[in-house]
C-alpha cells in the first residue's frame, strides 16, 4: 500500500461509503452512527483544507497492485513544543481487514512521524472491544499506556478506553 493525498470529492465519496457500515463507525468512533451526504462531507473537507494548521496531517491509503482507495491514516493535535501527537486509522471496507494493510500504513506513518516531523512520541486511543486494532497497533510497536475504565456504552454494557503510545527510541529499536 501507499499513502496518498486526494481531492476532497474522492475522499468524501470514500468517507460516506465507509460510514454506511455501522460496525466500522462503532470500531472507529464513540459517536452515534450517522448518514452523511457526499456534498456535505466535501464542503466540510474543503473548509478544513482552507484553515488546515500544521498540527494536522491526513493521508489516504491505496493498495499498490490495484490502486484502490481503502482508507485513511492521520495525525492530529501535534504539539511541536512537546514533540507529541495523536493518530488515527480506518479501513472502510470489511473485506480489507486482517490483510496487513493497516499495520503497513501505521509503519509508514511512524516513519514519517519520526524521520520527517521529528516528533518524540505518538499516542492513540482504542476501544476495549476492538481486538483487531489493538493487535495491529501492538504489531506496529505501540505499547499500552493506560486504561480509562468503563468509559464507553455499547450493546448495553460499559467498555474501557485504552491509550497506547510509542516513543522514538522504541521505534528505532524495531528496525
Ligand atoms: C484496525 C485496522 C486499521 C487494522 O488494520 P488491519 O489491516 O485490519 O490489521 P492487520 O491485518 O495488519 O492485523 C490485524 C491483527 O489482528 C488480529 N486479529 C483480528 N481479529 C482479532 C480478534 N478478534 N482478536 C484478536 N486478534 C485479532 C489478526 O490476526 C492480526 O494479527 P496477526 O497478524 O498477529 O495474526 C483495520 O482493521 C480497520 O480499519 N478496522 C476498522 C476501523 C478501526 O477499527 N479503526 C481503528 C480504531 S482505534
Amino acid at each position: 500500500m501507499r499513502l496518498t493525498a486526494e481531492d476532497p470529492a474522492v475522499t468524501a465519496e470514500q468517507f460516506v461509503r465507509s460510514n454506511r457500515d455501522s460496525e466500522y463507525v462503532r470500531l472507529l468512533d464513540n459517536t452515534e452512527a450517522r448518514l452523511w451526504s457526499v456534498k456535505k462531507v466535501k464542503e466540510w473537507l474543503e473548509k478544513g483544507f482552507e484553515k488546515e494548521t500544521p498540527a494536522t496531517f491526513t493521508f489516504s491509503i491505496r493498495i499498490l497492485e490495484s490502486d484502490r482507495l481503502i482508507g485513511f491514516v492521520g495525525l492530529g493535535g501535534v504539539q511541536w513544543s512537546q514533540g507529541d501527537a495523536w493518530m488515527g486509522i480506518g479501513l472502510g471496507d470489511r473485506q480489507d481487514w486482517g490483510k496487513g494493510y493497516g499495520t503497513d500504513a501505521l509503519r509508514v506513518l511512524l516513519r514519517y512521524i519520526f524521520t520527517e516531523l521529528n516528533l518524540h512520541r505518538v499516542s492513540l486511543g482504542v476501544f476495549e472491544y476492538n481486538p483487531r486494532a489493538l493487535r495491529s497497533y501492538e504489531k506496529a510497536g505501540f505499547r499500552m499506556e493506560g486504561r480509562q475504565r468503563k468509559l464507553y456504552e455499547r450493546e448495553g454494557r460499559r467498555w474501557d478506553g485504552i491509550v497506547m503510545g510509542i516513543l522514538r527510541e522504541e521505534w528505532e529499536q524495531l528496525a
